[in-house]
């Protein structure tokens, strides 16, 4: 047993790898992405189909990227690769597209934040926040490819971002990824319990939790809504990206994975549902103070953290700053420590097929990160951020989870991660978990992905012209797919390949 996972890093215990999967979990995804989403779906009618979303596709696909880390003992190229020769390029696909492609945005907006939490110090935004977020701060362009500088503030942002992250992954998986999460889980469940807390005691707060909470039927009807919902699941439980499936690579034999799944979704979830409680009850706040209804608090809906906030901490007075601060610091180090996950996963792929030093490779990494971010710092940036994090989402996350589960349902022995799960775990999965992973969430998705597409074709997303979808959505796409197949064929440099799974005796 202990010889199967010789020279693999491991978590110095469960509570640590646990921090880690809600690490990565809770991010910008359930403060900013949430927020907006259920803003702009409708309040409290988005958050029923989220929760069908987190019930039947998010922790039933978390359980499965726990167990083909831990049964095949491998990030996602390495257990792919061990569940067939042919299938390594499905490991290598979504660490493409979120190494390069997700965490150069992500990390963008982080920058943001950072410097938001110095802006509030002094309110920098004046009386104006969605003048100073688009014009002074973003300099927003009028169209993607008009880009004619860098935003120089939002690049020293991006630049602390990378060097924190690059700290972290090079001290390894316990003494790094482990232990910041341990400072960092933590300390941001207590500023947001602490601004919640706060929100929710301002003036008409109750005005913004009633919408959030009332469910509008009507909106159910709307294909999109759920399209949407299922694309947060995915997002915010980082499925699909591959980190999960190495994560659990780093448990010892006998982990209660099914249970540390359900946990992790759980806590995830209810991160997020807290975190809306504060978001709502900031905008009827606003809606209160302003006398306008809560429908036309917030112009842009991606710009709700960086907009509405700053209006509504410019309002609350003397302790507005220390609000601030608290805000914008907690969704910083949300935002890192997902961050880490998704350059630690593509370590983890690289590390164990050509066996390249830890420090060296996440060196590189981080260099290629900062610089690949540079796009979306300049003027046209957040057009970017849109297009790509629109494809990302809705493409590559959800068509890996698709892929997924074709491949380990139909092209191998799904029984062998269920039983492997089930000996090592409390909870017990029975087929009915089987016939959800074979059958329901890929004919689910399917549905999902053919109207997104059709849509697409009819529609062009955002308004934006068909040379910038195809040019930057769907090439993103292309190019990420490509080239995992180029690193499956590569030959392996370690000889982790050729070990077993740990359920392979069945
Ligand atoms: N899961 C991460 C988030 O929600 C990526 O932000």
């Amino acid at each position: 047993m202990s010889s199967e996972s010789a020279g693999r890093s491991t978590w110095k215990s469960r509570t640590g790898f646990i921090l880690a999967a809600v690490g990565s979990a809770v991010g910008l995804g359930n403060i900013w992405r949430f927020s907006y989403l259920a803003y702009e779906n409708g309040g409290g009618a988005f958050l029923i189909p989220y929760l069908v979303a987190l019930l039947t596709a998010g922790i039933p696909l978390l359980i499965l990227e726990f167990g083909i880390g831990h049964e095949r003992i491998g990030s996602a190229p390495l257990a792919f690769r061990k569940i067939g020769k042919k299938w390594e390029w499905l490991g290598w696909w979504p660490l493409l597209f979120t190494m390069f492609g997700i965490v150069l945005y992500y990390s963008v907006v982080i920058a943001w934040c950072v410097g938001f939490v110095f802006y509030s110090v002094n309110l920098a935004w004046g009386d104006d926040p969605d003048k100073f977020f688009f014009e002074t701060f973003l300099n927003l362009s009028s169209s993607p490819f008009e880009i004619s500088r860098i935003q120089t503030p939002v690049l020293a942002g991006l630049l602390v971002v990378w060097l924190i992250t690059w700290v972290i992954i090079t001290r390894g998986v316990s003494r790094g990824v482990e232990l910041a999460n341990k400072i960092f889980m933590p300390l941001l469940l207590l500023l947001t319990l602490a601004l919640v807390f706060w929100s929710v005691n301002l003036d008409g707060a109750m005005i913004g939790i009633s919408a959030y909470l009332r469910p509008d039927f009507a909106k159910l009807v709307d294909p999109m809504v759920w399209v949407r919902a299922y694309g947060q699941i995915f997002f915010t439980l980082s499925l699909g990206f591959g980190i999960m499936i190495a994560y659990a690579s780093y448990m010892p034999y006998n982990s209660n994975m099914t249970g540390s799944a359900v946990i992790t979704a759980l806590a995830n979830s209810g991160f997020s549902l807290l975190s809306g409680f504060g978001v709502f009850a900031i905008l009827g706040f606003m809606s209160f103070s302003q006398n306008q209804p809560l429908e036309e608090v917030v112009r842009e809906s991606i710009g709700l953290a960086f907009v509405a906030y700053p209006k509504a901490i410019s309002m609350i007075g003397t302790a507005g700053p220390l609000f601030g601060v608290l805000f914008f610091l907690s969704l910083t180090v949300a935002g890192i420590s997902s961050a880490i996950s998704i350059v630690e996963a593509f370590v983890s792929g690289v590390e164990d097929k050509f066996g390249l030093d830890r420090k060296v490779l996440t060196t590189v990494l981080c260099f290629l990160g900062f610089a690949g971010g540079i796009i979306f710092t300049t003027d046209g940036g957040l057009f970017w951020l849109d297009i790509v994090d629109h494809f990302i989402n809705n493409y590559g996350l959800v068509v890996a989870g698709l892929l997924e589960c074709i491949v380990v349902g139909w092209f191998f022995k799904l029984d062998i991660i269920r039983k492997h799960l089930n000996k090592v775990s409390k909870m017990q999965l029975g087929s009915g978990w089987n016939w959800t992973i074979k059958l329901f969430l890929p004919l689910f998705l399917v549905v999902i992905l053919m109207n997104q597409l059709v849509r697409e074709l009819l529609t062009a997303y955002g308004d934006y012209s068909w040379a910038s979808l195809v040019g930057i959505g769907w090439s993103w796409i292309a190019i990420t797919f490509l080239v995992s197949f180029i690193l499956a064929v590569q030959p392996w440099k370690t000889e982790s390949h050729l070990e077993k799974g740990r359920g392979e005796e069945l």
